[in-house]
């Protein structure tokens, strides 16, 4: 596959940026058949596009780059299960997690449903106090333990979708002690719950949160008996678990063909599960399929996810914004971004192709934001009126879950006029008080924040960040970034403790020293 800027397309989007960054987006939106070519509604989310930068000419350039990049062969690839994680040699099958049993890849067959039948059956006798703790309590409190794709998409969707029937979710993730101190703070070992996730078990956060949270159980239960009904795990590494001290039928399986960002659709979800129930948790994984069949079938000019992946290139590789904003208008999507910044930056935040040779494109931007209408009062005014170039997603429901109508009316209102604003900007003859307006963004809209619609916005950025990846040809799924600073962590943690730190170079020694 060349790379993508050896493709004839590659020069006719430079050619076209050059002469589109004369136009305001405010006369693009002049073209009503352009606006219609950029909405799409899929899976229940209507998306819109038309505050980009881009008009049918850029359109269509970007389309054929993503075909000449056999974008549709790769998305046949991803979904037969093949080995597409070629550094891993591994095939990427999270959506063999939310699709029909009778659509799932032989690989994904069976152990799939078994394991999700399971969890739904134990989270559901959490819920409903069938499972009690060792002295016959039931649980009030789920400690999570997991970092990353352990941590980031299940506490995400509990924030979202809790709605106070479940057990409380207390989620650890950081080797900070004052993590698991906060959360154990206060928490009765006989009606808590803890549930350790990590695909490899060799994480060190959540083997180091997990040995003391099993501490703190031990001395307070002072029964190994009884942490095998206190204690769940769920692990791609089942001996490890094992090995840990969980019961073999406490531990959920996960499998190496789910990346760890990815997997909240496996029985790393058991928190949704147990916040929200498992009816609500197969209706994550049925907005999430919904949204695997559009991505499937529709054309890619009309292709939610296509039209995303094809948005943020537009704007990282030929208008020169190279950070994302993400802006949820929901105080129950707040922690999105965080999410997005792992699903995004581990995936894409790459620099050589698929065969090992450096891209020639910048890859992945910086992916940051936070939730509205917080952030207008916080990092807006560099958004309106300062020097550095972005673009920006908003989402937004359509619908309020609280009743609270003219908050909600308050809220959506923010968000539009923000949106309009980075648009349109505005004149003034005091430049203090001009704002230069241009700034690309695209809407988002659900009709209501559910667990389908929240399966559906998390499917859509999956497929967007696997669409870039595809057009940046490189492997979207390995992350060998991040070893070397666990590997140098090591000595580093043996020197603070009293070992010699000769062998570091002066700045490292010093600050040891003076740690120390
Ligand atoms: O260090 C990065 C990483 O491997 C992520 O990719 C992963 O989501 C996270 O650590 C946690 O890994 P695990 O689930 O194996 O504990």
């Amino acid at each position: 596959m060349p790379s993508p800027e050896q493709q004839p397309a590659w020069n006719t989007l430079s050619r076209i940026a050059t002469d589109l960054a004369r136009t305001p987006v405010a006369e693009l939106l002049a073209d009503e058949a352009r606006n219609r070519a950029l909405r799409v509604h899929a899976a229940g989310l209507d998306l819109d596009f038309s505050k980009q930068r881009l008009n049918p000419e850029a359109l269509d350039a970007l389309v054929a780059l993503a075909r000449a990049q056999d974008l549709e062969g790769w998305r046949a690839r991803l979904f037969a299960g093949e080995a597409i994680n070629s550094t891993e040699g591994r095939p990427v099958l999270h959506t063999a997690l939310r699709a029909r049993e009778d659509e799932r890849p032989e690989l994904a067959a069976g152990a799939v449903a078994d394991t999700l039948t399971r969890l739904g059956r134990f989270a559901d006798d959490v819920r409903s106090g069938r499972a009690r703790g060792w002295t016959g309590r039931a649980f009030t409190d789920v400690v999570h333990i997991g970092i990353g794709g352990s941590h980031l998409g299940p506490e995400l969707a509990v924030e979202a979708l809790a709605d106070g029937s479940g057990p409380r979710c207390h989620f650890v993730a950081n080797v900070d002690g004052e993590a698991l101190t906060r959360a154990l703070d206060g928490l009765n070992p006989e009606t808590t719950l803890v549930v350790v996730v990590s695909k490899s078990f060799s994480t060190l956060e959540t083997r180091v949160n997990a040995l003391s949270a099993r501490s703190w159980f031990l001395e307070r239960s002072a029964s190994l008996a009884a942490l095998s009904r206190h204690f769940v795990a769920v692990s791609a590494n089942v001996e490890a678990a094992g090995e840990f001290g969980i019961d073999a039928g406490s531990v959920y399986p996960m499998w190496d063909w789910v990346g760890g960002r990815f997997s909240l659709w496996s029985a790393v979800g058991l928190p949704i599960a147990l916040a929200a129930g498992s009816a609500a948790f197969g209706e994550l994984l049925a907005g999430a399929r919904e949204l695997d069949r559009h991505f499937l079938d529709a054309p890619l000019e009309a292709n939610a996810p296509v039209l995303m992946a094809l948005a943020g290139i537009w704007n990282f590789n030929f208008l020169g914004a190279g950070n994302l904003a993400v802006l949820p208008y929901a105080q129950r999507l707040r922690l999105l971004p965080d999410y997005l910044q792992q699903l995004e930056m581990e995936s894409n935040g790459k620099r050589v192709q698929r065969d090992g040779q450096s891209v020639g494109v910048h890859t992945m931007g910086i992916v940051w934001g936070g939730e509205g209408t917080n952030g207008q009062h916080a990092f807006h005014q560099l958004l309106h009126q300062g020097t550095r170039s972005f673009s920006a997603d908003f989402i937004v429901a359509a619908r309020a879950g609280h009743g609270l109508e003219e908050h909600h009316r308050w809220l959506l209102a923010n968000a539009l006029a923000q949106s309009q604003a980075m648009m349109a900007g505005q004149t003034s003859d005091d430049p203090h008080r001009a704002v230069p307006g241009d700034k690309p963004s695209t809407t988002i809209v659900l009709a209501s924040l559910t667990p389908h619609s929240l399966g559906a916005l998390l499917a859509l950025y999956e497929h967007k960040v696997f669409c870039q990846g595809v057009i940046w040809n490189i492997n979207s799924f390995d992350q060998w970034g991040v070893e070397l600073g666990k590997r140098l962590a090591l000595p580093i943690h043996d020197q603070l403790g009293g070992a010699s730190p000769l062998e570091q170079d002066a700045s490292t020694r010093h600050l040891i020293e003076s740690l120390r």
